[in-house]
């Protein structure tokens, strides 16, 4: 059977940076997420008696990533089965910058993998199945603004907060980075978990913080949602920074993103940055202050991108096959 599925990446806005069980990607706190409609992954997954072996073919690469092989085997598990999968993706965005592919990614992949298996699962199994993949991909699959639970592994699900048209709430994607990030997400989130000073602190600082998020997101107010997000990438950031070795994952050029917003905002737009495990910079706020800002940001040096989203919608199955 074959199925397609599409799902959007999302912005941490309060990030996931910690586990507590690797192998099953159990987060150390919850995290609240908005997904981004303007960056999408689509997959096409086919399970079939014909195949030898699995095939996967990432950007129109031949590709052996063993995190998509191993998420094969996981939904071959659930449906008892040992057919092999073709599987196709296409991002319509650089991978692997701080764009977070791999939650667009698992999500997709979740999505259609489960439909191809013929596997038929609630929203919460299909979001816990996304998270053992990659702990941001569960807060694709409910889409809108998500809150990934922390707490043990079949009740870390993503939950919906607010959907996408909840608020007048935009973000601006800039891109300063055109390679791969040089530690990955999960082998960061270990170091920092087990060497930043500053980790402990960030656990006690994030129980309020939530609760302010949440009642952001409650209240429909864009400008202090994207605020929370800023304060957040700085206190999460200062884990990376303080880790041993130091996890420096800003650029000179993510710098500059981050003085202009300031200088933006010193001047009336209220414009907020957010930066995940990466160099580019996520620029929050209303949709008239965003566009405001726009034209300052493409002008700051070493910008090479910028990509404009609205909050996006859940995953979902496409009747677009990718073959
Ligand atoms: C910095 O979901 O990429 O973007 O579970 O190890 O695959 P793994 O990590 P991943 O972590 C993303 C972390 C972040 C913050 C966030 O999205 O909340």
């Amino acid at each position: 059977m074959k199925a397609t599925a599409v799902a959007c990446a999302n912005q941490g806005l309060i990030k996931y940076w910690g586990k507590t069980d690797e192998a099953l990607r159990v987060p150390s706190n919850p995290s609240i997420s908005v997904c981004l409609a303007a960056l999408t992954t689509r997959t096409t997954v086919e399970f079939s008696d014909r195949l030898e072996h699995d095939e996967l073919t990432l950007d129109h690469r031949s590709s052996t990533d063993p995190r998509v092989f191993q998420h094969l085997d996981r939904i071959r598990e659930l449906a008892r089965s040992s057919q092999r999968a073709r599987v196709v993706s296409e991002n319509g965005f650089p991978p692997g910058v701080g764009f977070a592919s791999s939650a667009s990614g698992f999500a997709a992949l979740t999505v259609a993998g489960a439909a191809a298996a013929g596997l038929d699962l609630t929203p919460s199994a299909l979001s816990r199945l996304a998270r053992l993949g990659s702990g941001s991909a569960s807060r694709s699959v409910p889409g809108g603004f998500a809150e990934l639970l922390a707490e043990d592994d079949t009740r870390s699900i993503a939950v919906r907060l607010a959907g996408p048209d909840d608020l007048d709430f935009r973000t601006l994607a800039v891109g300063v980075a055109e390679t791969e990030k040089k530690v990955p997400s999960s082998a960061g989130m270990r170091i920092t978990t087990r060497t930043s000073p500053f980790f402990p602190a960030r656990l006690e600082y994030l129980v309020p913080a939530l609760e302010r998020m949440r009642a952001a997101l409650r209240a429909r107010n864009p400008v202090e949602v994207a605020r929370l997000a800023e304060v957040d990438t700085l206190n999460m950031h200062a884990t990376m920074l303080t880790s041993d070795p130091p996890l420096v994952y800003w650029s000179g050029a993510t710098l500059e993103v981050i003085r202009a917003v300031l200088d933006a905002r010193a001047s009336g737009i209220a414009v907020y940055f957010s930066v995940d495990a990466g160099e580019n910079v996520f620029v929050n706020g209303r949709a008239s202050d965003v566009a405001a800002a726009r034209e300052r940001l493409r002008a700051v040096r070493g910008v090479s991108s910028l990509v404009e989203s609205a909050p996006g919608g859940p995953a979902r199955l496409d009747p677009q096959p990718l073959f």
